[in-house]
């Protein structure tokens, strides 16, 4: 099929080079000249394993490319709109002036029987709005709703095989045609029987952010059992492991820690929260602002522990920071927790040296005077603590003999639960991490 993608981030580039893979003729378009640029010469713009192969195969086969031109959209017959909600400045909700300023940028150039299909993420209603939107100024035109539940990291592979597939279509013989467009283009995922849910806007957004807000009660849940945990000298990783065995509750999403951080998690539930004030439930969501409260504890939590480690006192002290992308495989520094914790310490007064494997430039945009190094062994090099903030494996492989030489004063501290902490103390070391004695 001949398909457009509006917004070129994170989920666009992804989306629109997993659609060229599936065989279809894909443009994606972007207000970004040097996205597009890097773009078109087979660079990712970020950093996403697996993307920078997949997009120059795609290029080769003639079937992707990427402009800044909108009018390159006509003559697609599929238009995804996969530009960014990012919360809005002093407020919780969500920002829509971009959805709304893509829809109203393609609504020239389309043609009757091209369906718009949304994948940002955004409040419910903003469908049934927009919808309005197309039809009045492209008439023959659908909306349909896709919400999008990749992971960034694993974005190629949820691209490629998603684990559930939403439309949210207009009832009658419109929905109906935008549920089989999508069927096309969907359909070496509905080949491999993905569950598909075909159902109405409200449905299909809510199914979106009520996911996204599952995902971060359960990481605040359990990282308010490591608050508990740190009163009674119990230990919330051996917690996690037990209650996890239980299938009804599961392991995953139980990692304590800093806590979630992103693009997505923590403006999502906040947006979520706005929304439902205005729609008068904001009693139904309320616990949404405890999950957000421990969330931001966390990382206080963690700069409180530096301040003990380093003997009560953080100004003048040398800190290491090992990680500041928001979590592994990634670049994304958007509400990362642990470059929020880097620059706390900094505002503390303590000597700030932080490394990442892949999030030092993207950090830099943001914290201009923090010190980035290329190497942990650069970062620890005298540190008087070393932090732990966001769980790459090269970082989970550092060995504690080695590291031992370089540093000050041999203190580790475990943000992300992930290191063997018997290793680390015989080695000499004072290991302290959220949640465990
Ligand atoms: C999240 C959702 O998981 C995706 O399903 C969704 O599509 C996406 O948001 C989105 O809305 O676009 P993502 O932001 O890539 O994906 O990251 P997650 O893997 O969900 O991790 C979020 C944060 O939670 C990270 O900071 C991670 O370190 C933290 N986390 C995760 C924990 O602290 N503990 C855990 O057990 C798991």
């Amino acid at each position: 099929m001949r398909i457009s993608v509006v917004g070129c981030g994170y989920l666009g580039a992804v989306h629109a080079v997993g659609m060229a893979e599936l065989g279809h003729e894909v443009v994606g378009v972007d207000v970004d000249e040097s996205k597009i640029a890097l773009l078109n010469s087979g660079e990712a713009p970020f950093y996403e394993p697996g993307l920078p192969e997949l997009l120059k195969d795609a290029l080769a086969t003639g079937r992707l490319s990427f402009t800044t031109d909108i009018s390159a959209v006509k003559g697609a017959a599929v238009h995804f709109v996969a530009v960014g909600t990012p919360q809005r400045k002093g407020s919780n909700a969500a920002d829509l002036t971009y959805v709304d300023a893509a829809v109203d940028a393609l609504a020239p150039h389309l043609s009757a029987g091209d369906i718009v299909v949304g994948k940002s993420t955004v409040p419910v209603g903003t469908a049934a709005r927009l919808a309005e939107r197309v039809t009045a100024s492209a008439p023959g035109a659908v909306l349909a709703w896709n919400p999008e539940f990749l992971r960034e990291g694993l974005a190629v592979q949820d691209t490629l095989s998603p684990d559930r597939l939403v439309y949210g279509v207009p009832s009658g013989e419109t929905g109906v045609a935008a549920a089989s467009a999508l069927d096309k283009i969907y359909a070496v995922a509905l080949a491999k029987k993905t569950p598909r849910i075909i159902t109405d806007y409200a449905t299909a957004e809510l199914v979106k952010v009520s996911a996204n807000a599952f995902l971060a009660t359960k990481i605040s849940f359990i990282n308010a059992m490591a608050e508990v945990c740190e009163a009674t000298g119990a230990d919330v990783t051996q917690l996690a492991d037990a209650i996890g065995h239980d299938a009804r509750i599961g392991r995953r999403f139980l990692n304590a820690g800093l806590g979630f951080g992103g693009g997505c998690l923590p403006k999502d539930i906040r947006a979520f929260m706005a929304r439902a004030d205005e729609l008068g439930v904001d009693q139904a969501l309320s616990f949404l602002s405890d999950v957000d409260d421990i969330n931001l504890r966390r990382r206080t939590r963690m700069v409180e522990l530096a301040r003990e480690v380093c003997g009560g006192e953080l100004a003048g002290k040398r800190i290491a920071v090992l990680g500041l992308a928001f979590k592994p495989n990634s670049d994304d520094v958007r509400d990362s927790p642990a470059l929020d914790v880097a620059t706390q310490l900094m505002r503390e007064g303590a000597v700030v040296v932080a490394t990442d494997p892949e999030a030092i430039e993207t950090s830099r945009r943001l914290v201009p005077d923090l010190t980035l190094v290329p190497t942990p062994e650069e970062a620890a090099k005298g540190a008087d603590a070393v932090l732990l903030l966001t769980e790459w494996q090269q970082y989970r492989e550092l060995d504690p003999r080695a590291l031992g030489y370089i540093v000050s004063t041999k203190a580790i501290l475990d943000g992300r639960n992930c290191l063997a902490p018997a290793e680390w103390r015989s080695a000499g070391w004072t290991y302290r991490a959220l949640g465990r004695p």
